[in-house]
């Protein structure tokens, strides 16, 4: 116990040290529009230097202390309030299994468990494979499991009933298991956001002691404030719906009824408050506060929580008395892990809010990762790149490999990529979402040699990325059979530990292989650059020739936007990219969910990593954090001339225009091809 506490405090330091990174944007859902003044993150497009290839082979260091991350789960079961819950599932469920620690001393869990959207998350998008054992930390835990099911069962009984039969209850308190179970939720304790006890500290000269009380904070994307440790003094404003002067430099202490909270916080904000303090009315439960609608385009920088109404600490401030508050996170176990069908121990990442969708996020992941295994264990050549390799700084990972013979009779090419970090926990993954490049030269005075191979985003602080993309249309950029690789992100990133394994195969499609195509030729077309008002002046039209025994044409191109001028742009604007072949067809990729609330969590069954830190829930131009950018394939045989010369131009548009920022524009990345098949 001593040892989880010391190193919890450890993790609660990084966790505050975190908070001033947090600079984030509020997205409201649907609408591409964007705040200005978002985060301040900076993306180069790398160059590649191919002259310093060294291999280095550095290993994860295993540790093999306690339980990790990808550990196999122990047989063990647990008495709930319908009888048991076995583990190992009968085979035949195929399910992930989410084990969750309720404690009522968490302002954050009990807003988990009292809001109907909460819950309602929970009872439409568990995925059918997954199956949640609920436990309660506390000596209450048998009356926890009965309120936890009757919450859940309210909700359900008017939407899917399906899902309950998934839920487990056990009224038997974490202390009392009697299993390894405990020993997981306490070693991974405060792993981020939202875990610990987030608490409130109310002192006055008259009381023996401080009153603790817990708190939530407002949603870390919607207020830019944080709080400091205190002592602050607190001040009584009413319900904070007007400006109240006696604020000014004290947290005001406001009830939650009469108007929006961001009225509330506006007009304390107004009123030069420090903070803002929201107490429940008696009975009722801590809310997650938030902006609607319009009021997200207003930026407010002031701290708020929301807290239990306390009786003393009114009847103090109405006598007149001083009343101080101070902030503070105990550290607490862990409130979620998971279980993924082939029995690893997971983390589940960080909860923006409190809502169970993020459980669901995780057991989409679960699935969409089972589906990966399964793809990769079917047969190909497989060329091992990297196998967990560092990756930092100017160099990245580098490595020159020995290729099979006959790359080109392969039809199929797919990277498999995974970034996992120097320890086994994500609290040792590197920050940011920061662009990976893979570069591959063959031959060092071809034109191909440098050609962008992948695009991946680094999944902020989260270590389980695991991809498959599909290049096949890049294979004759392998055109020697010794190639070298280069994996790169930003160069002042904390480091990642990369492994990529190239799988060579044939799609035999038809099942008579003579007929499938091969790509043998490409042409390199455009790169991106800065997204400002001379963006599209400086694209040429190209002429090429397509080789007579050309039976299929293809554009190739992977484009991401990134940065942050004040639309946005480009990685939170719509912007669209058109290729006009002959001066006639229009081939356009729109990124049109780019800045939408919930753009990126739709592609977690694809395998976006889920539960990262930041707002990887927020769609992006082209991209989402902790995926591959995905390349953008399309045929375009009939709109060029077979024999004989073609032409084609790239244009970028914002909004249907040409870009016009006039403050730090963005910019695009881009490589993009045509491929001739035979
Ligand atoms: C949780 O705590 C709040 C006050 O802190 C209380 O009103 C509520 O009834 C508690 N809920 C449960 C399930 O114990
Ligand atoms: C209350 O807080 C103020 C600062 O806001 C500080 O000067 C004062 O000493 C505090 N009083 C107590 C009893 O902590
Ligand atoms: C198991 O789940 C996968 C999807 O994750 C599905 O494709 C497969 O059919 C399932 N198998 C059984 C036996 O339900
Ligand atoms: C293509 O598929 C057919 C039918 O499934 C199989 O007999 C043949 O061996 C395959 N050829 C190659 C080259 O994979
Ligand atoms: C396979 O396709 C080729 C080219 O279209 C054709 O010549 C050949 O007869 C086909 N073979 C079979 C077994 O269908
Ligand atoms: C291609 O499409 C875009 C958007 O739909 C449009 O703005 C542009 O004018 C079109 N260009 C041509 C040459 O048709």
């Amino acid at each position: 116990m001593a040892s989880f506490l010391s190193r919890a405090v450890a993790l609660y330091v990084i966790c505050l040290y975190l908070s001033e990174f947090l600079i984030v944007a509020a997205v409201r859902e649907g609408n591409a529009k964007f705040l200005s003044n978002l985060k301040s993150k900076v993306r180069t497009p790398l160059t590649f230097d191919h002259s310093t290839v060294n291999l280095k082979m550095k290993r994860n260091p295993t540790q093999t202390t306690g339980f990790e991350p990808g550990d196999l789960a122990q047989a063990f079961h647990v008495k709930t309030l319908d009888g048991e819950f076995i583990y190992p599932l009968p085979s035949d469920t195929n399910s992930s299994v989410v084990i969750h620690a309720f404690t009522n001393k968490s302002g954050f869990l009990e807003c988990l468990w009292t809001s109907e959207a909460s819950l309602s998350d929970l009872v439409d998008y568990l995925p059918a494979t997954a199956q949640v054992l609920f436990l309660s930390l506390d000596d209450s835990a048998a009356r926890d499991a009965l309120w936890m099911r009757e919450q859940v069962h309210s909700v359900a009984a008017r939407r899917r009933k399906e899902v309950l039969s998934r839920l487990h209850f056990s009224p038997v308190p974490v202390y009392a298991l009697g299993n390894w179970i405990p020993g997981v939720l306490y070693s991974w304790g405060c792993n981020g956001h939202n875990y610990g006890l987030a608490q409130v500290l109310f002192s006055s000269p008259e009381w023996a002691i401080s009153v603790v009380a817990k708190r939530l904070d407002a949603r870390y994307d919607w207020l830019f404030g944080h709080w400091s440790q205190g002592p602050y003094r607190l001040a009584d404003a009413g319900n904070g719906c007007e400006p109240s002067p006696s604020v000014a430099g004290a947290v005001a202490w406001i009830s939650e009824d009469g108007c929006s909270f961001f009225k509330k916080v506006k007009s304390m904000a107004d009123s030069k408050a420090a903070g803002v303090l929201v107490y429940a009315l008696p009975g009722n439960p801590i809310k997650d506060m938030n902006c609607q609608e319009d009021e997200c385009y207003t930026q407010l920088s002031i701290p708020a929580a929301m807290t239990h109404f306390d009786a003393g600490v009114l009847r103090a401030l109405l006598a007149g008395k001083p009343v101080n508050v101070s902030f503070q996170i105990t550290p607490s176990p862990s409130f979620f892990f998971g279980i993924d069908q082939k029995g690893a121990l997971s983390e589940m990442g960080w909860f923006l809010y409190p809502s169970f969708r993020f459980v669901a996020w995780q057991a989409q992941w679960f699935d969409f990762h089972r589906g990966l295994q399964e793809h990769v264990s079917k047969p190909a050549t497989v060329v091992s790149v990297f196998d967990h390799l560092q990756m930092q700084g100017e160099d990245g990972a580098q490595a020159v490999v020995d290729l099979p013979p006959d790359v080109l009779e392969y039809d199929v090419l797919e990277l498999e990529a995974a970034l996992t970090c120097p320890g086994r926990q994500d609290e040792t993954c590197a920050h940011w979402d920061h662009t990976v490049q893979l570069f591959v030269c063959c031959q060092q005075f071809s034109p191909y040699c440098n050609m962008e191979l992948g695009r991946w985003i680094t999944a902020f602080r989260r270590g389980t990325g695991h991809w498959v993309t599909d290049v096949s249309p890049l294979i004759p950029l392998l055109n020697h059979e010794r190639c070298a690789f280069t994996m790169k992100t930003v160069p002042w990133a904390m480091p990642w530990v990369t492994s990529l394994n190239l799988r060579f195969s044939q799609s035999n499609h038809t099942g008579n292989y003579s007929e499938t195509l091969h790509p043998f030729n490409l042409i390199l077309l455009y790169n991106g650059g800065k997204f400002d008002k001379d963006y599209n002046t400086r694209y040429k039209e190209i002429q090429f020739k397509v080789p007579a025994s050309t039976k299929k044409v293809e554009l190739y191109a992977v484009i991401s936007g990134h940065g942050s001028d004040e639309y946005g742009c480009c990685e939170f604007c719509v912007t669209s990219h058109h290729f006009v072949v002959n001066r006639k067809f229009n081939n356009s990729l729109v990124f049109d969910t780019a800045g939408t609330a919930l753009g990126c969590t739709l592609r977690v069954v694809e395998g976006a990593v889920p539960n990262e830190h930041g707002t990887w829930l927020y769609g992006r131009g082209g991209w989402c954090d902790g995926q591959q950018v995905n390349p953008w394939r399309t045929d375009i045989t009939s709109q060029v001339h077979i024999g004989e010369s073609s032409s084609i131009i790239y244009f970028g548009l914002f909004d249907g225009r040409d870009p016009n920022p006039q403050k730090e524009p963005g910019y695009i990345i881009m490589y993009s091809y045509l491929v001739f098949y035979k």
